[in-house]
């Protein structure tokens, strides 16, 4: 058993994140402001601290903890609002990310898992790239979500819009074969980088055929016209992390969009 923080373990990665480590045997403390974490996504069996994490106080946690191991998923993750307010969304993300590196470093934490910011400190880490994730607990809104917006349209049998011609494409990872790849990255002696991602270009009309068939009814949406500078295609290749972790995804598309679904109507 470890002693492990995950920062952001209120939100939508990190509290399925939390979920697994829990099952697994581990104690673990959550550090999250709560700013787009929720209440009902806290594990109970997990010691929560609502703190920022740029904050001077998150040292006196790493004093009483004593941490094994730090995953670091507490992040501004809205690329609307980092345009709008570049000053705080470095604060959140280079900042705080920073404060949390430095100060796992100081207090000799084996090794800290992340996946967003990009200023480092220390050789003890991995960084995990994501591609697009989604699944139970994924925030709504924002660019992020588009699968989350479509499920929720499609469980409530409201209307939702596709920007574009429908054929931009995304590797759309589930979020369980994310948190997999968090806990093997913990496991291995191995730092540095890689990607986290299925290999699959997915388009949106494929996605909305899967929700369609997950529900067995006509999604409603509007077509507008494609967001500017909108990326047209997005797929990554997960070689590097099956060679050092034996990652391999392990939920397709389909798979993936009825779990959301199942997930999505008990929610209403
Ligand atoms: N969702 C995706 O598709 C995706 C893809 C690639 C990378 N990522 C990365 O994964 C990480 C987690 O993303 P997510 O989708 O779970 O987002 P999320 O918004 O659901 O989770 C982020 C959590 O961090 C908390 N938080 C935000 N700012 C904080 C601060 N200053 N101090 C303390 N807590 C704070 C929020 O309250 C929330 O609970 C982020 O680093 C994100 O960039 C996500």
């Amino acid at each position: 058993m470890s002693k492990i923080l995950v920062t952001g373990g209120a939100g939508f990665i990190g509290s399925n994140l939390v979920d697994r480590l829990i099952l697994e045997g581990h104690e673990v403390c959550i550090v999250d402001d709560m700013s787009s974490g929720r209440e009902d996504y806290l594990n109970p069996q997990a010691r929560f601290y609502d703190l920022e994490i740029s904050s001077e106080k998150l040292a006196s946690i790493f004093e009483a903890e004593r941490f094994d191991f730090v995953y670091h998923l507490a992040a501004q993750i809205d690329v609307r609002r980092s345009v709008a307010h570049p000053v705080f969304d470095n604060l959140v993300n280079i900042i705080g990310g920073f404060n949390v590196i430095k100060t796992a470093h100081e207090y000799g934490v084996k090794k800290i898992i992340f996946v967003s910011t990009r200023e480092v400190y220390g050789q003890n880490y991995v960084v995990l790239r994501f591609s697009n994730v989604y699944g139970p607990r994924q925030y709504k809104g924002g660019e992020a979500g588009i699968i989350a917006n479509f499920v929720e349209a499609a469980v409530k049998k409201s209307a939702c819009v596709l920007n574009g011609d429908g054929l931009q494409t995304r590797d759309f990872l589930f979020v369980y074969d994310a948190v997999d790849a968090l806990v093997q990255a913990k496991e291995v002696d191995f730092y540095g980088e890689m990607n986290i991602s299925t290999g699959r270009e997915v388009n949106m009309m494929s996605v909305i055929a899967a929700i369609e068939k997950a529900t067995g009814e006509k999604l409603n949406y509007q077509q507008l016209p494609g967001k500017l500078g909108e990326q047209r295609r997005s797929c990554l290749s997960y070689q590097k992390a099956h060679e050092i972790l034996g990652y391999e995804p392990k939920i397709d598309l389909q798979q993936g969009i009825q779990l959301t679904v199942e997930w999505a109507k008990k929610q209403l």
